[in-house]
């Protein structure tokens, strides 16, 4: 299969693709995913078959408004549609109760689906011609990092889709916060691209699930089932070192090997003569972490690097979701330095 490379312009093509069951690459403000239309099965475990993705981690529906909940969710709470007037077209996944219409192939067999409005123009004006829900993980190969521009997807996927959008680099960079709101207090399964504060101010308590913070131990379920496998992993070993910036660089500098990556804050990109240095952003602008992060983890792909070591931010707003995803691509190999002057 070709690959097509489509733009902006191309919406009335790529809605076709959709509707004749095909595989095409959005953009979305989050991340790119990997769309097929959401009600036609067959299309749906193309998805899984052209992401290497295990058949027991369900699928998020993406959809142009909120009108369009009613459509596919039932029971659907007060507070869900709070949420979709504050934070719609946005980087917030709600988890409902699904309708019989929405294919096992997407939930997996839950009797609950993951809703979310992205914000983004090109792939809103898909959705609106396709006239279908799309289902759409994030469009890397499976356990790989998230891809952020149209070429990282095309890294990933050149050969195994009908098509990608290019709708230019993503504006937030991590994936969507996945808030599950069918429990009776509601639920963080992922940080993203909403910190968990703004979601707080809506909703007051939010439980957080442990697979947020920790590994499981082995056997242990997550709820959001995608949060237990290893994740976001660049082809070298990663050790996330956390706590104050000052000694988590010196901490680098003095453990650093030959062939060493760093991922680092930009204040400190100077300090590690020899190894390869990607800069994330200022060590306060955390909204600039989340942006480059991804594309950092797949630089040192087809490079002599063989161990990356990464500064990560606190986990205060979207310090949560760098920090998760920093962690998970470490597969929680992480050294605590602690915070205060060193
Ligand atoms: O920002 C995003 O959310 C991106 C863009 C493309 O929209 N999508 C994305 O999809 O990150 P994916 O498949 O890579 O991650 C979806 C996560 C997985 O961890 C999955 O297990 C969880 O959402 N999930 C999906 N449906 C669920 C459900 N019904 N209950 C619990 N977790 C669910
Ligand atoms: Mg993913």
């Amino acid at each position: 299969m070709n690959t097509k490379l489509l733009s902006e312009k191309d919406i009335a093509a790529a809605a076709a693709i959709l509707r004749a069951g095909g595989l095409l690459g959005i953009p979305t403000e989050t991340v790119y995913g990997l769309g097929a239309d959401g009600l036609n099965s067959d299309a749906v475990r193309r998805i899984f078959l052209a992401k290497g993705r295990p058949q027991d981690n369900p699928l998020i529906l993406h959809i142009p408004e909120a009108a369009w909940l009613e459509r596919f969710c039932r029971n659907i709470p007060p507070a869900a549609y709070a949420l979709a007037e504050r934070f719609w077209p946005g980087p917030l996944t709600m988890v409902l109760r699904r309708r019989e219409n929405v294919p096992n192939a997407v939930t997996c067999g839950l009797d609950t689906v993951g809703v979310r409005c992205p914000d983004h123009p090109v792939t809103l004006a898909i959705l609106r011609a396709a006239g279908v829900p799309v289902a759409a993980p994030s469009g890397n190969r499976s356990g790989r990092p998230s891809p952020t521009r149209a070429s990282h997807m095309l890294e990933d996927m050149a050969g195994r889709i009908d098509a990608i959008v290019d709708g230019g680099p993503c504006g937030v960079g991590v994936e969507s916060t996945i808030v599950d709101l069918t429990a009776p207090i509601p639920r963080l399964l992922r940080p993203g691209g909403l910190p968990l504060e703004r979601l707080e101010e809506v909703l007051g308590e939010i439980a957080v699930d442990k697979a947020v913070l920790s590994p499981l131990s082995p056997g242990e379920k997550p709820r959001a089932p995608g949060m237990k496998y290893r994740h976001y992993a660049p082809k070298a070993p990663v050790t996330v070192v956390a706590g104050d910036a000052l000694r988590t660089a010196r901490y680098i500098r003095k453990n650093r090997g030959e062939y060493t990556g760093v991922i680092c804050f930009d204040e400190y990109a100077g300090q590690f003569p020899g190894c390869a240095v990607e800069a994330i952003g200022p060590a306060g602008d955390k909204a600039a972490q989340a942006r480059r992060v991804f594309e950092a983890l797949r630089a040192f792909d087809g490079t002599d690097v063989t161990a990356i070591f990464a500064q990560c931010p606190g986990d205060a707003g979207l310090g949560l979701a760098v920090a998760n995803r920093l962690k998970k691509a470490a597969g929680f190999q992480i050294v605590d330095l602690g915070e205060g002057e060193p």
